[in-house]
């Protein structure tokens, strides 16, 4: 990978573009159309090092710039998102350097940032736009947050009204960016939040931060909980009692040294490749294994992959482990209530696999994937059918019978991310190849997705 171009083992593509050159960049701007061609495999083998987790990395970003003094990520997301999340916080004031091994230096501003020479650009990442919406909120000027098309497209009324009713004034093309905050002393809150969502959850602890009195967020599921681990890294004080977390504001945050664990999101593709295949064997190492986030672990263990973990460990709060799997039986299995939250980032691929399970998948209630990148629920639908499957699409979910064979086909990642790389997944098992147009959109969460499928996949 010299060149920028890509091995041309399963994978074609056209135009030329080299997802190593976006993967060393940090601007990922992702402006060149390419598509992927992804050849069946026979078995899926070989170990998978992943980039540091998108959701730890935005936010020990964000708190970096509003610590006292230093702080060192190792293993930063190699995302796009992720980096836009920098990208906001050098336009608030904050000095970083990336180097190299994915490390980013950043000096923390002790909560007060810089007024914003432009527009704060999220890019296609929610995960930017609401979490820090939360600090920037509490400063005392005006910063206007704006994203792609995609992002301008999703709802912000979940991060707008408790923000407002601690103090914030906000504007917005009816509930979706562009936003135009105006900060001020915020006021604590008392927040029972009516959509389970972290990056709400967050938002409104980093707010909670600078206001005045005790801040109090509920949440109707238990989602992922590395806003409040963070904060707790960073050496804020919270508590925590069932589904709520109560945080004094006033707190000052200290810089600091950290590994970020191999993302389990981005794992889920390479354990259901394997999942696809009766002898398959991975090794993953340094992978997050937060119990908030590893529900896909027990669910592809209950369909029979065969899971071990090795080597656990707990850095800044976060449990990190290796994981070894090998493909046995494929089940099938039903997806809903609490588990189709905590699932949420993984339901494509768990869907994308399933006309190859024995009994089929299930999903219900999860509404909150029409509002994502894309509305996965009607994407996953689509390209399934594209490759020849039977598939009930519902308001809220899928049903998915087992026990199909697919055909390859040309397949659309309507710019999402994990809908790329869930259907990559999915063509390892078709007859034929699969042809994945806006393949570019990976390097939102995972720029070296291709590479790494290409070298784990045995022809
Ligand atoms: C995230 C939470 C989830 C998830 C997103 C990342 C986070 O979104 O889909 O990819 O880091 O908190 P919601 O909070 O909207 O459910």
């Amino acid at each position: 990978m010299t060149n920028g171009r890509l091995p041309h083992h399963g994978l074609v593509k056209k135009p030329e573009i080299g997802f190593s050159l976006l993967a060393a960049n940090i601007d990922l701007s992702m402006k060149t159309e390419s598509q992927a061609i992804i050849r069946p495999a026979r078995n899926v083998r070989g170990s998978v090092h992943l980039p540091g987790d998108k959701s730890i990395s935005h936010r020990y970003a964000m708190l970096a710039g509003i610590a006292e003094g230093p702080s060192r990520l190792e293993n930063y997301s190699t995302g796009a998102d992720c980096a836009s999340t920098l990208v906001c916080m050098r336009a608030l004031g904050v000095a970083w350097q990336r180097k190299e091994g994915n490390v980013v230096e950043a000096q923390g501003r002790d909560l007060s940032l810089a007024v914003p020479a432009g527009p704060l650009d999220c890019g296609n990442s929610g995960s930017t736009m609401r979490m820090l919406s939360g600090i920037v909120a509490a400063q005392r000027f005006t910063s206007e947050m704006i994203g792609d098309e995609s992002l301008s497209r999703r709802p912000m009324e979940r991060v707008i009204q408790p923000l407002s009713a601690m103090g914030a004034q906000i504007a917005s093309r009816e509930g979706k960016p562009p936003l135009r905050i105006t900060g001020s002393g915020l006021k604590a809150i008392d927040y029972k939040m009516p959509v389970a969502s972290a990056q709400v959850k967050s938002c409104l602890l980093f707010a909670g931060l600078f206001a005045d009195g005790e801040t109090r967020v509920e949440e109707p599921l238990r989602t992922r909980d590395h806003g409040e681990v963070a904060l707790r890294a960073f050496g804020a004080q919270l508590e925590r009692k069932g589904n709520e977390v109560r945080l004094r504001g006033g707190q000052h945050l200290r810089g600091i040294e950290a590994r970020i664990p191999g993302d389990l999101s981005s794992a889920a593709f390479f354990l259901c490749a394997a999942a696809l295949f009766p002898g398959s064997q991975l090794i993953i190492p340094n992978l997050l294994m937060n119990p908030t986030r590893a529900r896909l672990l027990d669910i592809l263990a209950q369909m029979g992959l065969r899971i071990s973990v090795t080597q656990l460990d707990e850095v800044h709060g976060e449990l990190v482990g290796s994981l070894q799997v090998e493909g046995g039986r494929l089940i099938g299995a039903t997806i809903a209530g609490a588990d189709s939250a905590a699932l949420i980032d993984e339901i494509p691929v768990l869907a994308a696999i399933a006309p190859y399970t024995e009994q089929g998948i299930e999903v219900r209630d999860a509404r909150e994937l029409r509002v994502k990148e894309s509305d996965r629920i009607a994407a996953v639908a689509s390209n399934l059918r594209l490759m020849g499957a039977q598939v009930e699409e519902r308001d809220d979910g899928l049903k998915i019978p087992g026990g199909q064979t697919l055909h390859g086909a040309e397949l659309d990642s309507f710019g999402d991310h994990r809908i790329a790389m869930a259907f990559s997944v999915a063509a390892l098992r078709a007859q034929g190849e699969t042809l994945i147009r806006g393949a570019e959109a990976v390097a939102i969460s995972y720029p070296a997705f291709f590479q790494t499928l290409e070298e784990v996949a045995e022809r």
